[in-house]
């Protein structure tokens, strides 16, 4: 039950949504050798070091901080408002979702689904000046959400909608089997799905498809955002850790690379009947997903009306639980902490999200969504992430966690794992993480430099206040 719980935690919008994008805008063949070797060298190795922390300390991030040393709180609030930021525009995306279980009933996107999605639905511009300018229908979704968020964290209705989503995602699943063989079966199909499978050697100098991969890792696996760290903390004794850790990592990333061949095979597809070349078939990269899953239902014909909705809705489910997994770790720190009701928390918590949210409601927020997305999972997690190798590898009696996770596993991990968390992954994220930011210094435009400064600042200075303000909970350093 549980290891198909933290499956369901993994396999969400990053799968769906985000991975088919990551994968389009970075060539695709040329990405899937730096992705499976950070599925190898990150996801599987980091994933490790949170299970068996999890499983070791028991309690929350900022408490098994300090287990390690005082002096890390900040870091466990820095690590929170990540989180906390990405929820921000990951409601974004649940609210283009809910968008389009209305449209779906009807076909509402016509012929040119990629039109409608920037023009109607994003109404986007590339000017500066859209940023004044909110999307009525984008807003009110985008608000829907939040309230659904906030409703189901406040009364505690996570088990239920639990339930609903260990039903719904089996269905998605099945719904995502049909739609990668039916889309096989598309003229051009194979236009688009030998992208992914051709690789491209001299892509594999390019360091920022490489950060790309990283980053894709990080957000689709939840790595470094102390999630697998809580699961692990509710395994029984004589769980078979790295097992457990090996098996959700592949399913998960299983899921995105079959996904995406369906996704490639309806863009080949487009891109026979379009005659438009390929890299130039979509025209809000961030939405590629809400582009080619309607495409495929209009060539379904009326089954679509059935299957439609209800692919749109397993999405839903999965976006909102994986909300609420987002939320419910902010929530439970700050109350920790502070000694606040939980109830009070979550609409303090939900009221300010869906303030910073208002600014991917606007008619440049998808623009502003993919930079949020990029920066928060290539450089601040990233670093986040070098930062708890440094912490679990260095300060921490990093030969203890091998204890933990061989004590009853199947597969052992031994001196080559130590090696890759103590040494190779913090050189290979440091190198990765400077050069990404030379590159995006280099080439970057106003609006996103101005946004990065933004969240860089926020991120340094509002962790330092969180861990500065006195702890209300008497016991909270205990
Ligand atoms: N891994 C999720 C996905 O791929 O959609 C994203 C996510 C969900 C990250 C929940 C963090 C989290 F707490």
């Amino acid at each position: 039950d549980l290891m198909m719980a933290m499956i369901g935690s993994a396999v969400g919008l990053g799968n769906i949504w985000r991975f088919p994008n990551v994968l389009y805008s970075h060539g695709g063949g040329s990405f899937m050798i730096p992705y499976i070797v950070s599925l190898f060298l990150l996801g599987i190795s980091f994933v490790l070091v949170e299970y068996a922390v999890g499983f070791k300390f028991k309690r929350s991030l900022a408490r098994i901080l300090f287990a390690v040393s005082k002096k890390l709180e900040p870091v466990a609030w820095f690590i929170l408002l990540i989180v906390f930021l990405i929820a921000t525009y990951y409601v974004c995306v649940v609210g283009w979702d809910l968008i389009y279980i209305v449209l779906s009933l009807t076909k509402a996107w016509g012929a040119n689904p990629d039109l409608f999605f920037a023009n109607n639905v994003l109404q986007a511009t590339d000017s500066i000046s859209g940023i004044f300018k909110i999307v009525p229908m984008v807003f009110a979704s985008v608000f829907a959400i939040w309230f659904m968020a906030w409703f189901i964290i406040k009364r505690d209705l996570n088990d239920g909608i639990g339930n609903v989503s260990k039903v719904l995602l089996p269905v998605l699943c099945l719904i995502v089997v049909g739609i990668v063989a039916f889309s096989l079966t598309l003229p051009g199909a194979s236009i688009g799905y030998t992208q992914i499978f051709t690789p491209d050697w001299s892509a594999l100098t390019n360091l920022d498809v490489w950060l790309a991969a990283f980053g894709q890792i990080i957000f689709s696996l939840s790595l470094g955002m102390a999630i697998a760290m809580t699961y692990a903390s509710y395994l029984p004794e004589g769980s078979k850790l790295v097992d457990n850790a090996v098996i959700v990592a592949f399913s998960n990333s299983g899921f995105e690379v079959f996904n995406s061949i369906g996704t490639f095979s309806i863009l080949g597809f487009m891109a026979l009947t379009t005659g438009m070349p390929f890299n130039e078939l979509v025209t809000e990269g961030t939405g590629l997903a809400f582009v080619v899953f309607p495409q495929v239902f209009n060539t379904m014909g009326d089954v679509a009306y059935i299957i439609g909705p209800l692919f749109f809705i397993c999405i839903l489910f999965a976006g909102i639980t994986s909300l609420i997994a987002l939320l419910e770790g902010v929530c439970y720190s700050i109350s920790e902490k502070f000694l606040i009701e939980r109830k009070k928390t979550a609409t303090a918590v939900c009221i300010v999200g869906f303030l910073i949210s208002i600014i991917f409601t606007t008619a440049v927020g998808s623009t502003i969504l993919g930079v949020f997305d990029a920066y928060l999972n290539n450089f601040a997690l990233l670093f986040a992430i070098l930062l708890e190798c440094i912490i679990f590898g260095w300060i921490y009696k990093f030969d203890d966690l091998i204890e933990i996770l061989n004590n009853n596993s199947s597969i052992k991990v031994g001196k080559t794992w130590k090696t890759v968390i103590k040494y190779i992954l913090p050189i290979c994220i440091a190198g990765l993480w400077i050069q990404g930011v030379m590159s995006t210094i280099s080439t970057i435009d106003t609006l996103s430099s101005t946004i990065m400064l933004i969240l860089t600042i926020v991120l340094i200075v509002v962790p330092i206040i969180f861990a500065k303000l006195p702890a209300r909970n008497p016991h909270y350093y205990d």
